[in-house]
C-alpha cells in the first residue's frame, strides 16, 4: 500500500507555454480522485508528470511505499489497435506484468493473469484476436493489464470514453470496487459529469492556471459547466467574459 501520495507545487511549461502553474494535491489509498476540465487544460500532462514521463520545472511528485517501489497502472487516452494486431489478449494482458525478467511467464504470473481476467470479466477473450474486441471490451483489457502489476495507484485517462452509458458505469463501478478493496489510489480522468458525482470520493477540477480539488458535490456545483467543454481558449474567453460581466466590464 501507499503511504503518501502527493504532487507538491508542479510547474509545466510546454514549448514555453505555462500548462501547469503551482499545483497541489494528494491522493489516499483506495481513493477514487476524478479529474475534470476543458481540453487542452493539462489533464494528461499531469497524469505523465505523475507517471515520470514528462519532468516538471519545479515541483515534485512524493509517491512512497511502506516496503517497496511503487507500482503505477496507466491506461492512456488513445490507445490505437490495429484491427490485425496479431496478439491475443492473454498475451496482451500479460505484457502489464511488472519486473519481466524471464520470456516465460511463472506459475505465479500465470495465476495473477487469471484472476486479473476473472475480475475484469475478459477470461472469454483470452484467446481473442486484441484488434477484433468491440470498444468496450478493449477498455476492460487496457484495465486488466494495467491491473495485472497489482498497482499502488492507477492512472485513467477518458477510458471510458466513446462507450455506451452503461459500459461506462460497469466499468467504472469496477474499478471503484477494486480499488476500495485493493486499497489502490486512483486517478481518473472524464468527462462525464455524471460518472465523476457518482463514483469519485473527491475531485481535481483543472482549467489553465487555476485549479481546485475537493468534494464531487461542491466542485461540479461551482465549476462554470458552459465553460467546461470547451477548448481551451474558447474556455479562455468565455471566462473572461464571465468574469467582466461579474465585474461590471
Ligand atoms: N507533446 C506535446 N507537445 C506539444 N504540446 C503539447 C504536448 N503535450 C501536450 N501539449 C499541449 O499541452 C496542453 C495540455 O495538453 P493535455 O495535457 O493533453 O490537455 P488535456 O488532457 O487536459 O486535454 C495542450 O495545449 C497541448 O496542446
Ligand atoms: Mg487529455
Amino acid at each position: 500500500m501507499i503511504e503518501n501520495f502527493s504532487v507538491d507545487h508542479i510547474d509545466v511549461y510546454i514549448n514555453g507555454e505555462k500548462i501547469l502553474d503551482n499545483l497541489s494535491f494528494s491522493v489516499q489509498p483506495g481513493e477514487m480522485l476524478g479529474i475534470i476540465g476543458p481540453n487542452g487544460a493539462g489533464k494528461s500532462t499531469l497524469l505523465k508528470v505523475i507517471l515520470g514521463v514528462i519532468k516538471p520545472q519545479n515541483g515534485t511528485v512524493e509517491m512512497t511505499h511502506s516496503d517497496t517501489r511503487p507500482i503505477v497502472g496507466y491506461v492512456p487516452q488513445s490507445r490505437a489497435i490495429d484491427e490485425e494486431m496479431p496478439i491475443q489478449t492473454w498475451d496482451f494482458i500479460s505484457l502489464g506484468l511488472p519486473h519481466r525478467i524471464r520470456p516465460w511467464l511463472t506459475k505465479k504470473d500465470r495465476i495473477l493473469i487469471k484472476e486479473t481476467m476473472e475480475l475484469t470479466d475478459t477470461s472469454r477473450l483470452a484467446k481473442k484476436s486484441i484488434g477484433k474486441l468491440s470498444g468496450g471490451e478493449k477498455q476492460r483489457v487496457f484495465l486488466a493489464q494495467a491491473l495485472v502489476r497489482n498497482p499502488d495507484v492507477l492512472l485513467l485517462d477518458e477510458s471510458t470514453a466513446n462507450l455506451d452509458p452503461k459500459a461506462q458505469e460497469e466499468i467504472t463501478s469496477l474499478v471503484q470496487e477494486l480499488c476500495t478493496e485493493q486499497h489502490i489510489s486512483t486517478l481518473f480522468i472524464s468527462h462525464d459529469i455524471h460518472l465523476v458525482a457518482k463514483y469519485a470520493h473527491r475531485v481535481l477540477y483543472l482549467t489553465r492556471g487555476h485549479y481546485s480539488v475537493g468534494r464531487a458535490q461542491d466542485i461540479i456545483e461551482n465549476a462554470n459547466m458552459d465553460v467546461l467543454y470547451q477548448p481551451q481558449h474558447v474556455h479562455d474567453a468565455l471566462q473572461t467574459s464571465v468574469e467582466n460581466r461579474r465585474y461590471g466590464g
